[in-house]
């Protein structure tokens, strides 16, 4: 059933440009339109939405916060996202334009399924973005839009993930259709980018051999530090929750440009710092300043470990491992960013003699609060 693999991680990993082509599938046209019709929320109410929250845990959180920048950035409507866990707590502000947004793979999460409880009780609409077929979220929400990742049965997520991601991309470029945002021709890239994004992933996955080996060899550190800065910040907050979850390490993520107020008083000689790095295209100024992070840090004498897309050079001479990923729309990014850091942290696992499928003191799907 492991499919020949030593773990179902592995597997699943393996698995990803094809959970992510399923997810696709049949849900952009040929026309470059988004076809969601399987999401009974009338378009009514997705034109009239006036906020979106987003709540999830886990995994999921981080791609809420990753969904944040795209639905902002595509539709203009704000958008909050929360750990289920805190968000019944607070008294949120919620209405009849509200739409809520609840991810979950296994569809059994209680934090995510009480906080979308008391959003409707709160009027909102709640629209479920789940990997599993007719499980308590998607039943109790007003609408749903499946993930196709197929059964996810390592703790860790990895696929349902990436697939998670894909649906908020699709989601995010639906709501813009639907609300006639203008389409120019950053959002009809993106759209032609996303419908070959499996593709990418596969190339990923083909390289890397480098970042088990470097893995291997960081097996016997205490911390492993991440940093990234817009949707690498999410993905630099996956990476370290991956590591934590299965190496048993200690492993924070932070935001670049946070480093000088605090984080960069942790820099010591040898300590391996992960830097997700935006793209040198679309948004440049970012791109230049994490270069400077990088160098800041690498001279306080971390060891630099740069994930960076292609043709990336200005990295080259402080990154003391280069991870390559494919060029993609900055906002598309961690598709393939995040996969490098899910066979790290494998990798990272095994090396300390983890076991990788069943992480001690975890489960797969929590149905207490
Ligand atoms: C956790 C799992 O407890 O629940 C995580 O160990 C997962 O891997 C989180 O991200 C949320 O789960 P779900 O099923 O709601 O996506």
């Amino acid at each position: 059933e492991k499919g020949g693999y030593d773990y179902f991680m592995l597997k699943e990993i393996a698995e990803q440009p094809k959970a992510v082509a399923d997810t696709l599938l049949g849900r952009i046209g040929a026309d470059g339109h988004l076809r969601l019709d399987e999401v009974r929320i009338p378009d009514a109410v997705l034109r009239e939405a006036d906020k979106i929250v987003i709540i999830a845990c886990g995994t999921a959180f981080h791609a809420g916060l990753i969904a944040k920048y795209a639905i902002e950035h595509w539709t203009r409507i704000p958008c909050e996202v929360e750990l289920a866990s805190e968000f019944r707590y607070r008294d949120p502000i919620l209405g009849q334009r509200t739409l809520v947004i609840a991810i979950s793979q296994s569809g059994e999460t209680m934090d995510t399924l009480m906080a979308l409880r008391h959003a409707r009780e709160q009027g909102a609409k709640v629209l479920a973005v789940c990997n599993t077929n007719g499980s308590t979220i998607p039943r109790e929400s007003d609408a749903v839009l499946y993930t196709h990742a197929g059964p996810e049965v390592a703790v860790a997520s990895t696929k349902a993930f990436l697939t998670q991601l894909v649906a908020c991309y699709l989601l995010a470029l639906y709501l813009g259709q639907v609300r006639g945002t203008k389409w120019g021709d950053e959002i009809h890239a993106v759209v032609r980018e996303l419908a070959r994004i499996g593709d990418e992933v596969e190339r990923v996955l083909d390289t890397m051999e480098p970042v088990r080996a470097l893995a291997r060899s960081l097996a016997d550190k205490d911390t492993v530090l991440f940093l990234g800065r817009h949707v690498g910040y999410p993905v630099a907050l996956e990476g370290a929750l991956k590591l934590k979850e299965l190496a048993y390490m200690h492993a924070e993520g932070f935001a670049a440009g946070e480093l000088k107020h605090g984080p960069i008083a942790l820099i010591e000689e040898d300590l391996p710092v992960v830097v997700v790095v935006p793209s040198p295209r679309g948004r440049s100024v970012l791109h230049d300043k994490i270069v400077s992070n990088i160098q800041e840090i690498r001279a306080r004498g971390a060891r630099t470990i740069v994930i960076a897309e292609e043709g990336d050079e200005a990295v080259v001479p402080y990154a003391d491992h280069l991870i390559r990923v494919p060029a993609t729309p900055t906002l598309l990014q961690p598709l393939v960013s995040t996969v490098p850091l899910q066979v790290f942290a494998c990798e990272l696992a095994t090396a300390r003699g983890n076991e990788v499928d069943q992480p001690r003191n975890l489960a797969k799907s929590v149905t207490v609060e």
